[in-house]
């Protein structure tokens, strides 16, 4: 069959992290999805930088729509970040062209996630992001896949390791806000912004496209309750480690009788508890189906090999000729969530 050629827009920690794949793996992809899968163009703001890997094979693109226009490009592989801008831009123009796209990207699904479906859905393209919820983790393929039989009762999770390793390190490396920020941002956990990690928006965002999925409503990222950790002082941390709990930023968003509930915010977990166990950039998300009862998925949620992982998960998904809906239903089907006050998970 013929090779799957990728455009790939974004060339920075999770970027290069594929590029790296594809070139270093080429027979075990071939092999687990049935095609060659090949890069025919890439796109980042610097053209001179030096990524660690070489790109000397590729054609280069200033512009990330003009890649994903190229007539040698099948899939865009959208790794900028950003909810406006090139992001949305260069993704709307790969749909709109009836090519798939795979992305990282968050911030753009949960601002413009039900658009950008009706808009694939309509030319026949395939749109994937399990990269951008809990990093390495699948959970999103768990939730479209494994357990689409199930009613999902509740989805709860720690979902932005910036955040973790931030509180983690504070906790038990005696290391101050500053100094556990500097080693997130070391092993490429930040967003380009760290205000959306440490405002909790981030993480906001991943949320609101988990219960997306999981209760067939559409993206509702306004109407998340949203903290960030910015308040968490050393002394609340000590406080709560001698009462036996760990302060964790925790999602939680169920479907109540009065409607949505999502709320992102600090929130004190038994430290014995799988949640209160969790160090460094790990993440975890918890999923209760009246089927299968609670499952636990845990992982590394951001870094480059562990998201460079999911989204060539989600490039081998399309070489396989896989067509699902990008919320796991027809986007016409996704009803307007009714939005209610969380209350206390
Ligand atoms: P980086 O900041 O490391 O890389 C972003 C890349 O996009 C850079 O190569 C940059 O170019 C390029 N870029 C930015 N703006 C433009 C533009 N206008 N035109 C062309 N190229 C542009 O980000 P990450 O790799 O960390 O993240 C990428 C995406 O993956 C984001 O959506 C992020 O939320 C998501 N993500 C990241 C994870 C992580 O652990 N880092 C985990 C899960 C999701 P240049 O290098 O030349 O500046
Ligand atoms: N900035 C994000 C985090 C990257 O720290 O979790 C993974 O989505």
């Amino acid at each position: 069959s013929e090779p799957l050629r990728l455009g790939i827009a974004g060339l920075g920690t999770v970027g290069a992290g594929v590029v790296k794949i594809v070139q270093q793996k080429a027979e075990l992809l071939e092999a687990r999805s049935g095609r060659r899968i090949v890069i025919s163009a890439v796109s980042a703001r610097n053209r001179d930088k030096d990524r660690g890997v070489s790109l000397a094979d590729y054609a280069w693109e200033d512009d990330p729509v003009a890649l994903a226009k190229r007539d040698d490009v099948d899939v865009l592989v959208e790794l900028m970040g950003g909810s406006d801008g090139p992001a949305k831009a260069a993704t709307e123009a790969a749909l709109r062209a009836g090519k798939d796209v795979v992305t990282a990207n968050k911030a753009l699904l949960a601002h413009h996630g039900q658009a950008l479906a009706e808009l694939a859905e309509s030319t026949g393209a395939v749109l994937r992001f399990e990269a951008a919820v809990a990093g390495g983790i699948p959970v999103i393929k768990a939730l479209t896949e494994g357990l689409s039989a199930n009613r999902i009762t509740r989805v709860m999770g720690v979902m932005n390791g910036t955040c973790n390793y931030i509180l983690t390190r504070m906790e038990t490396g005696g290391l101050s806000y500053q100094e556990a920020f500097a080693e997130a941002d070391g092993l490429g956990y930040l967003e380009a912004d760290p205000e959306l990690d440490v405002g909790g928006i981030d993480a906001g965002h991943k949320l609101s496209l988990l219960s997306s999925i999981a209760y067939g409503t559409q993206v509702a990222f306004d109407e998340v309750e949203l903290e960030g950790i910015g308040r968490v002082s050393i002394e609340d941390i000590r406080q709560a480690a001698d009462m036996g709990y760990r302060i964790k930023l925790l999602g939680v968003c169920r479907m109540t009788e009065r409607g949505l509930e999502q709320s992102m915010a600090p929130s004190l977990v038994p430290a014995s508890s799988p949640l209160g166990q969790l160090e460094g950039g790990t993440n975890m998300v918890v999923i209760e189906g009246d089927e299968v009862g609670q499952i636990v998925l845990r992982g590394a949620g951001a870094g480059e090999g562990p998201t460079a992982s999911a989204v060539m998960g989600d490039v081998m998904d399309v070489a396989r000729g896989t067509r699902l809906s990008t919320f796991g239903a027809p986007a016409s089907s996704l009803i307007k969530p009714v939005a209610t006050k969380a209350t206390t998970p």
